[in-house]
């Protein structure tokens, strides 16, 4: 026998056959950007630990919005940042809440956009937990009760679909009959149904003034360790009425969206959070590593372990590539 018959290196001799035979493919088609709107004027902010990243208010939102736009870029996912916090984070159901201003303004404006608002309590609360305490934890039903309301008034307000972040169980089952009760039975829900108690979130909390006044999220996120538990979750989101399900965050959690993906026929969706971004953005600057090369092939392998969306701060650098080709 002649020395290997099987040479796998054919197939890689050159850029056009490598192009045939690449199995995955990332596209603009795959991203939701998130956007964090902040009440008040002229505002501008960048975030110091996400570089590229900015709170806006809503005066100067076109800026980005204009630019997401053209980019062609699908979908945003807003997260609201109030004037005012509470026990309760009240802001969320009210008709004049930030992000119920933020919608409405983007859907009047930019009506082709898909706005998909996070449903959560953390950015709204003095505590900065995810709903409503009883006995230093987040009371489960106390805070579903709010949290239809939260829906009810993002869906007046005119979003197209919401994205329940709080963990707190039988929300999606909460949402969908609220939502049905008020009329918006075509309303989707994108649940983030794996969602673990991660450090990956740092940044983000320096961005929404989220970050917990004492403990941390570990009686509602999930534990790191855990896989089998992403499963339950997940279907126990199907079963509910979850038309989307989501892993968060994404890129240490490979195993989990490529389990549930092998296990459910929904769309998944990966939460490429603000620790995993950050990371990129500082090696990036500090020249250890090639920035975009290091982003793409990222977003290369959350497509390959199974997700169909991907929630990513880089989706605009992404796109800005992915458009010149
Ligand atoms: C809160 C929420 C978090 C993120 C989105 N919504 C994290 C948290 O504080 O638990 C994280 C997003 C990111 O890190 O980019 N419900
Ligand atoms: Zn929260």
């Amino acid at each position: 026998m002649p020395f290997p018959i099987h040479r796998p290196r054919r197939l890689r001799k050159n850029e056009n056959i490598r192009r045939l035979i690449r199995e995955t493919h990332i596209s603009i088609d795959d991203f939701i950007y998130p956007l964090f709107i902040e009440d008040g004027q002229n505002i501008k902010l960048e975030i110091p630990s996400m570089p590229g990243i900015f709170r806006y208010s809503i005066d100067r939102l076109s800026e980005e919005l204009d630019e997401i736009s053209k980019l062609n870029i699908p979908a945003v996912l807003l997260f609201g940042i109030p004037s005012q916090k509470d026990a309760v984070g009240s802001d969320t159901w009210s008709d004049e809440g930030i992000i119920q201003r933020a919608v409405r303004f983007i859907k009047e404006n930019y009506p082709h956009l898909y706005v998909i608002t996070d449903v959560c309590f953390c950015e709204y609360t003095e505590h900065g937990h995810c709903g409503v305490l009883c006995n230093h934890d987040v009371d489960n039903d106390q805070t579903l009760e709010n949290t239809k309301k939260q829906v009810v008034s993002h869906a007046k307000a005119g979003a197209d679909m919401v994205a329940p972040s709080g963990m707190m169980d039988g929300v999606v089952k909460a949402i969908r009959e609220a939502l049905d009760e008020a009329g918006f039975t075509d309303i989707p829900i994108m649940s983030y149904s794996a969602k673990y108690a991660s450090s990956y979130y740092g940044p983000f909390r320096d961005a929404a003034q989220s970050t917990p006044a004492f403990g941390d999220r570990r009686t509602y996120q999930m534990d790191p360790a855990n896989k089998r538990e992403a499963l339950k979750e997940v279907a126990l989101d199907i079963e509910e009425g979850a038309d989307i399900v989501m892993v968060k965050p994404a890129l240490a959690y490979l195993d989990i969206i490529c389990e549930i993906r092998n296990n459910f026929n929904v769309p998944v969706a990966a939460y490429n959070v603000s620790g995993e971004y950050s990371m990129v953005k500082a090696a990036g600057k500090l020249g250890w590593i090639d920035e975009k090369k290091v982003m793409l092939e990222t977003l290369t392998s959350i497509k390959r372990a199974g997700a169909d969306i991907i929630i990513t701060y880089h989706a605009k650098e992404a796109a800005k590539i992915l458009k010149e080709g």
